[in-house]
């Protein structure tokens, strides 16, 4: 709970207005003060009126109102918050903020801040993936700004789709709580300093010729997810990845691969770690008559036939390890049916200590499906039991997964019955 808080939400102008109505009814009903920035696009879509109504404060909307300034000042409208949130957080507003631009009272106000933001973007999907946008989220988090969202999905306008819709209002509340709540961390040794973990992640890509391959759709962003939560709770992290599309995470060792041979060479090299996660969608076959050349269509000739032949299962060779095996070693298992037979099944035929088993099947009731979107729905097997997790974001999963990871560690070191070390043995749960 974020009990007393002092909010300052700087509402940009969107569509996704409307949304930071809930947002403010829920932080009030936690017992926070919230306290309103509106700027002038952001008064097309709500009124003053109405998040005057709901927060029972003042709005504040322009930086030259005497009344304002007398009454309290932009300098002290940003001082006087213990977090400051920008929802929706516009393309303008955005680029406004990485330049460091003050020319209306919201950008006043976060330029005077001595906090890093919250910011939840919310915009069309164009606008988002457009390389100036991009520019500015990337110097924003390097000024310390925490990025709630986008969200994927269907955008107000007819027939568009993609990255950039407001995070849910639980989403948000949970950035803000972990922002209020756990400022100091960076001060403090996170729950994984001085520990290792191996992370692989995104699909595997198996080349057929020099310019086909067997692929599918991972999308890589629960493993890397996982990695910038190990990252933040002060693990050394070392990534390993398949194409995707993504950033590599800040603080985290990357190695780029392509086929499940070279991942397997990778994660053998990155050991002794204590703890290694495999989310990688390794493919589990490649093609055994790769072409040297690019296979040419002949009229007449008959349809090439590809011949496969397995992959090394990585998460298998490493849980087996007889030396150097990580002290915690999880799979993760995607499932359509029978999810937790299959996940029990493949803990015991992998030798790992834990499975994360994930519904992927289309009517996983998740909106725009588990592969390739934003958010999971997991359970976690262990040896003794299962635990199943409400639907959440990947980034949360990561967290909640590190967490326990950190658990777990803390426990073996009480009961000294593990080693995490460069010399972890076999066999833990
Ligand atoms: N895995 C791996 N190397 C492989 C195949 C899978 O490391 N060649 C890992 C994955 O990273 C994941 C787990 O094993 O942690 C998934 O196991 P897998 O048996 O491949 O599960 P599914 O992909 O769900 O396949 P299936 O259900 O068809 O067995």
């Amino acid at each position: 709970m974020v009990n007393n808080r002092r909010i300052l939400l700087i509402i940009g102008g969107g569509i996704a207005a409307y949304k930071c109505l809930e947002l403010i009814r829920r932080l009030r009903e936690r017992g926070n003060r919230v306290r309103v920035v509106m700027t002038k696009a952001a008064q097309q879509f709500v009124t003053p009126l109405s998040v005057s109504a709901l927060t029972n404060e003042r709005v504040f909307t322009d930086l030259f109102d005497l009344d304002d300034e007398r009454e309290i000042g932009h300098i002290r409208l940003s001082r006087e918050a213990d977090v400051v949130v920008v929802a929706p957080a516009t393309a303008d507003l955005m680029a406004k903020m990485a330049l460091g631009l003050a020319n209306d009272l919201a950008s006043a106000v976060l330029l005077a801040s001595d906090k890093a933001p919250v910011i939840a973007p919310a915009m069309n999907p164009r606008m988002w993936q457009n390389p100036a946008t991009q520019r500015n989220v990337t110097q924003l988090k390097a000024d310390g700004a925490t990025f709630v969202g986008p969200e994927t999905g269907e955008m107000a306008e007819a027939g568009e789709a993609g990255p950039g819709r407001l995070a849910e209002v639980p989403e948000l509340i949970a950035a803000i709580e972990r922002t209020t709540t756990a400022p100091a961390s960076a001060l403090t040794p996170g729950p994984l300093a001085g520990r290792h973990v191996v992370i692989t992640s995104g699909p595997t890509h198996e080349p057929i010729d020099p310019v086909r391959y067997i692929a599918n759709r991972s999308s890589g962003k629960q493993g890397h997810a996982i990695a910038e939560a190990a990252v933040k709770a002060g693990a050394r992290v070392t990534l390993i990845s398949g194409p995707v599309n993504i950033a590599d995470p800040d603080g985290a060792t990357c190695v780029h691969v392509e086929t499940a041979a070279q991942m397997l060479a990778a994660v053998e090299a990155a050991l002794p770690a204590d703890i290694a996660i495999f989310c990688a969608a390794v493919a589990d076959w490649r093609v055994a008559n790769r072409g040297g050349q690019k296979i040419k269509k002949q009229k007449g000739a008959e349809v090439p036939r590809l011949e496969l032949v397995p992959n090394p299962d990585i998460l298998a060779t490493i849980a087996s390890l007889s030396k150097g095996r990580p002290g915690l070693v999880i799979g993760f298992a995607a499932e359509t049916e029978n999810i937790l037979g299959h996940a029990q099944a493949k803990l015991r035929n992998k030798g790992c200590d834990w499975i994360v088993a994930n519904d992927v099947s289309a009517d996983s009731g998740i909106a725009g499906g588990v592969m390739g979107g934003d958010r999971n729905s997991v359970h976690l097997i262990k040896a003794d039991g299962h635990q199943s997790w409400p639907e959440m974001g990947k980034d949360e999963v990561a967290r909640a997964l590190v967490e326990q990871m950190a658990n777990s560690l803390g426990e073996d070191r009480r009961s000294s019955k593990r080693k995490p070390s460069a010399t972890g043995k076999a066999g833990a749960k």
